[in-house]
């Protein structure tokens, strides 16, 4: 079972490896950035922790290292 820093060693590794590639979404920015400015939007706003949290994860699905090539085999 993991852990609660193991699960965040995690998405801070999948983030590391695969954050660089474009946010597929009109803007010229990483995924990394994209979370990050999605995040730092919703705390300027006064979002609680935990929306702040979903706000940074909420692609998190784009930097799990699975290629899409396996995504359309499903
Ligand atoms: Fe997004």
């Amino acid at each position: 079972m993991m852990t609660m820093p193991d699960i965040i060693d995690e998405i801070m590794d999948n983030f590391r490896k695969n954050g660089d590639a474009l946010y597929d979404g009109g803007e010229a920015v990483t995924q990394t950035e994209h979370a990050l400015q999605t995040a730092w939007f919703i705390e300027q706003d006064g979002g609680s922790d935990g929306l702040i949290a979903a706000a940074l994860l909420h692609d998190y699905g784009h930097v799990m290292g699975r290629p899409d090539a396996d995504l359309e085999n499903l």
